[in-house]
């Protein structure tokens, strides 16, 4: 396993594997690896030939410096943990070889990126869409994975992947959850032992729309209300926003029609810790 730190080594190994015909696999990532982002590492692995990850802590992509300034940040774990999934090659560059002086380009998916987490975090995907498309154009994978905890960046990504023509699959993989249902994320070592069990609820509400679903409710009030309904039973529990949506367009629904893909969203302000999830119902 090699760490590379310079855009011009990895753009130059990708560019080698490419002539060896190799498939790449890419997985990115800002560190504190959990065990959702080793699922992604292992479907890399089954997929492709050789294993990227890169660990970059995007400062464009936050909103709040203290969020940016708080992320946990240790490379070597990372790297130790890494090294027992056979990846080939992590790219960790810093701040400055990726935003060198002067940098002024910025990728924007319009309408996507102004909703929900959008809304709720300005700047926010215009980041991530930005760091993105660099890292793809260096790297220039066959495959590329994502969690769908993360639905509304999966969205961001296939769209700026089909409009700006990069020849990668965006593979999806399904959220990994801790045993009470509470999906993996870096920003859960923020909450106590006792909080995240409490969090357990946002999963619970989202099961809820998804079993009333499952009998037959198609109705998109009704369905957000029942989400409402059970957060509502967890004072530590503060709602940005519950919403079922197009899955694809994130679009409105009144009614969920056949054949449309519906998901449910929700984000809460938790003890402090805001925290996002998704079920999707169809
Ligand atoms: O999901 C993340 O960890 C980040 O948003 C990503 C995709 C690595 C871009 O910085």
């Amino acid at each position: 396993m090699e760490i590379i730190s310079r855009r011009a080594r990895i753009a130059s190994v990708a560019r080698k594997l490419r002539r060896e015909n190799k498939t790449i696999g890419f997985v990115p990532t800002m560190g504190a690896l959990h065990k959702g982002h080793i699922s992604l590492i292992e479907q890399a692995r089954q997929m492709a030939d050789a294993v990227v990850v890169s660990i970059f802590v995007n400062p464009i992509q936050f909103n709040d410096k203290e969020d940016f300034q708080k992320y946990p940040r240790d490379l070597m774990a990372d790297a130790t943990i890494l090294s027992e999934y056979q990846v080939d090659y992590i790219f960790a560059p810093s701040e400055e070889e990726i935003y060198n002086e002067g940098f002024s380009t910025y990728v924007y998916v319009e309408g996507l990126s102004d909703i929900f987490e959008g809304a709720s975090r300005p700047g926010h995907f215009r980041g991530v869409a930005t760091i993105v498309t660099i890292l793809f154009n260096l790297i220039r994978p066959d495959f590329a994975f994502f969690g769908q905890k993360d639905a509304q960046q999966v969205a961001v990504v296939k769209r700026l992947t089909k409009d700006l023509g990069f020849d990668t699959e965006i593979v999806v993989m399904p959220t990994v959850r801790e045993e009470t249902g509470l999906a993996m994320s870096s920003r859960n070592e923020r909450l106590t032992k006792e909080q995240r069990e409490k969090a357990s609820v946002i999963y619970r509400s989202l099961c809820e729309a998804k079993k009333a679903f499952d009998s037959g409710e198609r109705n998109v009030f009704v369905l957000e209300n029942l989400i409402r309904e059970e957060l509502a039973k967890e004072p530590l529990a503060k709602i940005d926003y519950v919403a079922v949506v197009e899955n694809e367009s994130f679009k409105p629904l009144e009614k969920i029609t056949e054949g449309t893909k519906a998901i449910a969203l929700v984000a809460v302000n938790f003890a402090g810790v805001r925290l996002i999830d998704n079920l999707l119902l169809s």
